[in-house]
């Protein structure tokens, strides 16, 4: 691949809706830095396949850094401010984490992104996450700011209904999706990953996904 092609290649956006795109390639140059994080992460707050309200366990394992950490239990769904393995605070977000974040929203039109949660998502090849809306966050403005990391998978964007049409969006490594404004309470889910080994991360996806909850 020449130069220009992988320039033009990591500079290409893909608009998904008015507020939402895809910013290809994106944390590729930060994408080491974000990995060694996600293993500091993960040596203090492991992941875990968490149980639904319904007592399904879901197929992707979580972690969380940040003031608030997505949870679920038979309880329900909610935001904590401890681990509920442990009750220690959550990792606290890293500088890479935090300056990546904000670049991408600026770059998608969002100026002075200050996430306070990052869902730490590990898919195994075959784990898919079903539609949802991200509803649990008392800001539904602030974007989501998403980041693949490890095997490619295929993302679903969609409507405000469940049932409406969704695309297919491919991501790769180092791929960051933004979505916010009008768009921010889109449904969307990811395909089973396929199976596959990635130079890097090995036989997994890592996903990132920023969130401003209060
Ligand atoms: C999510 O919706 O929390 C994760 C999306 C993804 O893994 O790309
Ligand atoms: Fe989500």
């Amino acid at each position: 691949m020449s130069d220009l092609f992988a320039t033009q290649l990591h500079s290409t956006r893909t608009q998904l809706a008015p507020q939402a795109c895809v910013l290809h390639g994106f944390a590729l140059d930060v994408a080491g830095a974000l990995l060694a994080d996600v293993a500091a992460i993960e040596a203090f707050a492991p992941f875990r396949h968490l149980v639904t309200p319904g007592g399904h366990v879901m197929q992707v394992a979580m972690t969380n850094s940040g003031t608030y950490g997505w949870c679920s239990d038979r309880r329900g769904y909610r935001y904590d401010r401890h681990d509920p393995q442990g009750g220690e605070p959550w990792p606290a977000m890293s500088p890479a984490f935090l300056q990546l974040a904000a670049d991408a929203a600026r770059e998608a039109g969002f100026d002075a992104y200050v996430p306070d949660a990052c869902l730490v998502n590990r898919y195994a090849p075959g784990t898919r996450l079903s539609l949802h809306q991200d509803r649990d966050e008392d800001d539904r403005i602030a974007p989501i700011v998403s980041v693949s990391l490890g095997l490619p998978a295929t993302f679903l964007f969609g409507g405000f209904a469940r049932a409406d049409k969704a695309v297919r969006v491919p991501l790769q490594h180092g791929d960051v999706v933004v979505w916010g404004g009008e768009d921010r309470m889109r449904f969307h889910g990811v395909l089973p990953v396929k199976p596959g080994r990635h130079d890097v991360v090995g036989e997994q996806r890592i996903n990132l996904t920023f969130r401003k909850v209060k």
